[in-house]
């Protein structure tokens, strides 16, 4: 059993802490948002995370996991800290390290004894050693204290199974002692440990998500190609994808990434490149598919509908993906935008996302479910791909809609069978103009 503090609620800071102390650990979890440390006393939960809540519940009452607003509280008997704050995207892509910064002066005026600092929070690569000049500046007399870099691989909506069946763990540090007692906590896990320096460490977390974000942009623009030449996207990257050197993973195209990760990630990676006098060409043009791809399914939809003022169209999904009730970055928000502003009326369905989401978009009208969604409507629109959404009766739905056109931004239903129930439907990339393939 190790004493550790995690600083941070968020998706991150949650996960990591409560699994930590799920793994036996002592774990005390620092925010300083008082409303949400009381909220997590009284077990409710921030985020929504599939099996997070009973897993936090399970922790408290053993006495393993704790919240609090006091730094002193979290640091008391701690050995290791995390920071897993938020870094949001600044001007121009760059990250914005305003909590990263906070946390690291706050821990080095409260540390009373030596500690491992580690960071989780994806931040640019050097920020690890401007943590140890920070802390070592704000000491008010000099403790021991080591920086680790320790990069997040979780994803939202399967971060416990993510956490507890890792394919790696990354810990990159000057000090090697730090490291391996840091790869201790992991050895429960039994995955390959890989350890670096503290650079190289920041640059594998960004070097990661820019790769999956370009598999993805990648295989967008082929299905764009693909309708434009009558070929299906699906079959296509299944044929790819038994290539071992290739793989299926990330390879479905849709309506582009979205998150919290993605889009700030590569933008941060390429702001970085081009602060340094290159032009990263690759990273910009995943962006800027990224982008289109998000355009191309509205211009579907305008295509179908020509004039989209006055028509309602219904939204099957709103959170980024699917499993979470995060909406950051949501493509689905980005082409609900555009039609509010050109006039159309919006009915939507969210299995967890439409609190969220009504906060932010109060025009939109939420609905009970998916068939709800669908009264009256000229169009539906799948953006999330939701396991609820899987098995639809569509002839009901086709009977409540206005217009039976559907425009599947995620590729959940065959064409073929969709002509046959009476749908003008459109996929991505599913032969000519995601049509299908006859
Ligand atoms: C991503 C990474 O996968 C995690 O490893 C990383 O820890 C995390 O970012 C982070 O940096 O914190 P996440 O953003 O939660 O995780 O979600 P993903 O499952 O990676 O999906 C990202 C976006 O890509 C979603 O909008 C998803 O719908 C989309 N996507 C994913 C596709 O359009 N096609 C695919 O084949 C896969």
């Amino acid at each position: 059993m190790k004493d550790i503090c995690v600083i941070g609620t968020g998706y991150v800071g949650l996960v990591n802490g409560t699994c930590f102390a799920e793994l036996g650990n002592n774990v005390v979890t620092v925010d300083i948002d008082a409303q949400k440390v009381e909220s997590l006393k009284k077990g409710v939960m921030p985020i929504y995370e599939p099996g997070l809540e009973e897993l936090v519940e399970r922790n408290v009452q053993a006495g393993r996991l704790h919240f609090t607003t006091s730094y002193e509280e979290g640091l008391r008997n701690a050995e290791f800290v995390f920071i897993c704050v938020g870094t949001p995207e600044g001007v121009d892509g760059e990250a914005d390290l305003k909590y990263v910064r906070a946390a690291a002066e706050t821990i080095a005026k409260t540390m009373t004894h030596p500690l491992i600092v580690i960071n989780k929070s994806t931040v640019p690569v050097g920020t690890g050693d401007w943590v140890a000049d920070i802390v070592r500046n704000t000491q008010p007399k000099p403790i021991q204290f080591s920086v680790v870099s320790c990069p997040e691989f979780l994803r939202e909506g399967s971060a416990i199974n993510d956490f507890v069946h890792p394919d790696r763990t990354v810990l990159g540090s000057l000090d090697k002692s730090a490291s391996e007692a840091v790869a201790q906590l992991y050895l429960p896990l039994r995955a390959p440990i890989v350890m670096t320096d503290l650079r190289t460490a920041e640059m594998i977390k960004y070097a990661s998500n820019a790769f999956l974000a370009t598999r993805i942009s990648f295989i967008n623009e082929i299905s764009i190609i693909c309708e434009k030449l009558g070929a299906d996207v699906i079959e296509v990257a299944q044929g790819m994808g038994f290539d071992k050197r290739i793989g299926h993973h990330f390879l479905q195209a849709g309506v582009g990434y979205g998150g919290s990760c993605f889009p700030k990630d590569v933008s941060a990676l390429s702001y970085m490149a081009q602060t340094h006098g290159m032009h990263p060409q690759l990273l910009n043009a995943v962006i800027e598919i990224n982008a289109f791809q998000r355009k191309h399914v509205a211009l579907k939809l305008h295509d179908l509908l020509h004039d989209v003022a006055g028509k309602t169209v219904g939204f099957w999904g709103l959170a980024f993906k699917e499993n979470t009730d995060d909406i950051r970055e949501s493509p689905a928000l980005a082409i609900i935008e555009a039609l509010l502003e050109q006039g159309a009326t919006i009915r939507a369905y969210d299995p967890v996302a439409m609190p969220n989401t009504a906060k932010e978009m109060p025009q939109i009208i939420m609905c009970k479910n998916p068939y709800d969604v669908a009264e009256g409507v000229d169009a539906i629109v799948v953006a999330t791909p939701w396991n609820e959404f899987k098995q639809i009766d569509m002839e009901r739905v086709h009977k409540v809609m206005k217009q039976p056109i559907m425009v599947d931004g995620r590729n959940m239903y065959e064409p073929q069978k969709m002509r046959e129930l009476g749908f003008i439907y459109r996929g991505v990339g599913r032969g000519f103009n995601g049509e299908g393939v006859n």
